[in-house]
């Protein structure tokens, strides 16, 4: 059996039925190939993941050197150099008071850890999140995440959180347009507090970029206002950075835009270029809230991953990679804005370094064209480019490279979008 017919048969498959599956074999850079020695340029990073590029030799080195000392220990009886490092390197790259980090395996292992901690810090119970937003697949995140579409099948979902209207200026919730509804969105995040909640709210959570939502960017402001009413309303802002941080949105973390400083950060992704790690970091004062042994994962801090995610940090910073995701994604948004003239169906291009989205529209009524954003990805593949489908009516396309794509790379993958977009366009009007 090939692989496909081993996955068919034994893997409880996370693929979704609209791909055609390709096995991958290796990659370097921004370029992945498959079994049959086809290359595609990457332009969704496993999903935000491999942002200083396939192959990096540096975090290959790094891990191996690691692998070669010592795998695994347990956290609740030993320390290790790696974790001790990578703590050290978060508390100097996150923003403000952040400071002390607990280390999980992955994003959802992460939002769990800290929405705890707010919790115990806040001695309060419930949790106002996002419309749209997504944070994870456990029972808490999925409770957290305000999507029906990911949340089928796996309720009754945890009580005491509320959902706010998301900051979608396409299709604004309240039917306004930015600047004149004065954020709107942001200001009224207190009034879903009184009348939503029963006022104990540990915590607002918000993605500074939500992702899978469909790359919705909030606008200028947004966060600073939020902030403010978190204030008034005595509650934690937790942002989820496991999407947009290490550098995907032109910052190390996204949330660094608005000069905004959150007091709950949580991380994943990224941080490792694809070893397994998750984490959250707060301030003195809230880390104080778990004491010793109140929370533990047996792999949270893999030496492995933690000594891949310190390498990965030391060649963002050497190639200035955050800078350079803000430079290439503003070359990429002016290019897909031109392609955006020729393609009706494309209804909006909005991003925020190199995490952009395409949202594709049947009509002049932006009815969602979810078959033509999955037709899309068919065709790019077809001619050697990878791109993701997402947002609420699935209907955007999504452009989410390793960080050291080249601008030769960045001119195909848009060339070949344009020829993907005029395809679908042709279809529909012939
Ligand atoms: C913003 C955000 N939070 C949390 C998660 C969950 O991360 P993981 O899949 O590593 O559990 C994701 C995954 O896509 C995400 O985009």
């Amino acid at each position: 059996m090939n692989a496909q017919e081993k996955y068919r048969e034994y893997v409880i498959t996370s693929m979704v039925a609209s791909i055609e599956p390709v096995t991958l074999i290796e990659g370097e850079g921004a370029v992945v190939v498959d079994e049959t020695g086809k290359s595609y340029v990457d332009g969704f990073s496993g999903i935000s993941v491999t942002n200083v590029g396939h192959g990096a030799p540096e975090v290959a080195a790094a891990a191996k050197a690691q692998i070669e000392k010592l795998v695994h220990c347990n956290s609740y009886m030993y320390h290790v150099q790696p974790v001790a490092d990578l703590a050290e390197k978060l508390a100097e790259i996150t923003p403000g008071r952040l400071k002390k980090t607990f280390f999980a395996n992955s994003g959802a292992e992460a939002l769990e850890g800290a929405m705890r901690i707010t919790k115990q810090h806040t001695k309060k119970h419930e949790f106002v999140a996002l419309q749209m937003a997504f944070h994870g697949r456990t029972l808490g995140t999925l409770s957290i995440t305000g999507n029906s579409g990911r949340k089928k099948g796996g309720g009754p979902y945890m009580p005491g959180v509320a959902f706010h209207p998301a900051p979608y200026c396409y299709r604004c919730p309240f039917g306004l347009t930015y600047p004149s509804c004065e954020l709107k969105c942001a200001t009224e995040l207190g009034n879903t507090v009184k009348f939503a909640t029963s006022g104990d709210v540990a915590a607002f959570v918000a993605e500074p970029v939500l992702g899978e939502a469909g790359i919705v960017t909030p606008p200028e402001g947004y966060f600073q206002k939020v902030k403010e009413v978190c204030d008034e309303q005595d509650m934690l802002l937790l942002v989820d950075e496991v999407q947009t941080g290490f550098g995907r949105c032109g910052e190390m973390f996204a949330i660094e835009a608005s000069g905004v400083e959150p007091d709950v950060m949580t991380m994943a992704k990224g941080i490792a270029n694809g070893f397994p790690l998750g984490a959250f970091t707060v301030s003195d004062e809230i880390a104080t809230a778990f004491r010793p042994g109140d929370h533990l994962s047996t792999f949270g801090g893999n030496p492995v991953s933690c000594a891949a995610a310190i390498a990965t940090i030391g060649v963002m910073e050497k190639r200035r990679l955050p800078q350079e995701a803000k430079r290439k994604g503003q070359a990429t948004l002016a290019a897909l804005r031109t392609l955006q003239a020729r393609h009706s169906m494309i209804g909006d291009v909005r991003g925020m370094g190199l995490m952009i989205g395409l949202e594709m529209i049947a009509d002049a009524g932006k009815t969602p064209a979810a078959a033509a954003a999955t037709r899309v990805r068919t065709l790019c593949r077809e001619r050697g480019l990878l791109v993701g489908v997402g947002g609420v009516y699935g209907n955007v396309v999504r452009f989410q490279p390793p960080l050291v794509i080249t601008d030769a790379q960045i001119e195909q993958c848009v060339s070949i979008l344009d020829w993907a977009l005029g395809q679908v366009g042709d279809a529909v009007s012939a």
